[in-house]
């Protein structure tokens, strides 16, 4: 009696386990199978990327949702912050980053990146009766910069990587608040972010200056150096979403005049 009982159980769990072997790899035919790919960015970005109730939000997370559903693979969104962003894909923590990463040739170094996806450039934002006109009318003045972007890149460009003016700040909003708190004079920062703040703040004066210096910047999706296997995805979703107007949909979404 008692050894029957044994011989059904261990019976009923041999069928159990080869099912469950039999379900893994499943029959789905995508080569990623059931792997969710890691993405990381600073969502303090908006409207690119913000926290929203618990929940990164904005047109890089629609980007990489409408690349992932071409593509045919799955995904998790992590706010690592800006620093530590380029750190995890250096490391191989997370398999990319989406974060209005601009493309450039030192970045390239070091990482590789999709296609573009988005034109932006650097902007200046000062007091409305400032008499600031051009980058250069910065001299001498408090500059406040999000730390390793490329708006720091043109400010040290222009004044020198030693330059004292310059403050650096973890992320974008921390160097808005204090212009608007007066502890800098003036931010340089890409247009989209600038513009979403400046719209924001209510009964604050403030104009918007672009400098004839500012070349077009285009951003990019960054993996690991090397990573072909992912970017190779990426760049075939994202082939997908421009031909079929997906993109240009999430374009007019957030960005419609
Ligand atoms: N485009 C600029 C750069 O690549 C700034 C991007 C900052 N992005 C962010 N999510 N904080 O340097």
């Amino acid at each position: 009696m008692k050894k029957n009982w044994w011989k059904t159980l261990t019976f009923a769990l041999s069928i159990g386990l080869l099912l469950a072997g039999c379900s893994v790899g499943g029959d789905k035919p995508t080569s990623s199978g059931d792997k969710v790919y890691v993405i990381g960015t600073d969502a303090a970005y908006p409207p690119f990327e913000k926290m929203e109730a618990d929940k990164i939000t904005g047109f890089d997370i629609d980007v990489m949702q409408a690349i992932a559903d071409a593509a045919g693979f799955k995904f998790e969104v992590r706010n690592t912050g800006w620093d530590p962003l380029f750190d995890g894909v250096e490391k191989g923590t997370v398999d990319a980053g989406i974060s209005s990463i601009t493309i450039t040739d030192e970045r390239k170094q070091k990482y590789d990146f999709t296609e573009p996806y988005f034109e932006a450039n650097q902007l200046i934002l000062v007091g409305a009766d400032s008499p600031v006109g051009a980058l250069t009318d910065l001299q001498g003045k408090k500059i406040g910069v999000q730390s390793a972007t490329t708006g720091e890149t043109v400010v040290k460009k222009a004044f020198g990587d030693t330059y004292e003016g310059i403050k650096g700040y973890e992320d974008t909003p921390s160097a808005v608040d204090d212009f608007f708190n007066g502890r800098v004079e003036a931010v340089v920062a890409d247009n989209g972010v600038l513009s979403y703040f400046a719209g924001k703040i209510e009964g604050k004066q403030y104009k918007l200056i672009k400098d004839n210096s500012f070349a077009p910047e285009h951003y990019g999706i960054m993996v690991q150096k090397g990573n072909t296997e992912f970017l190779t995805k990426l760049n075939q979703g994202l082939k997908i979403i421009k031909e079929n107007g997906k993109l240009q949909e999430i374009h007019d979404k957030y960005f419609k005049q």
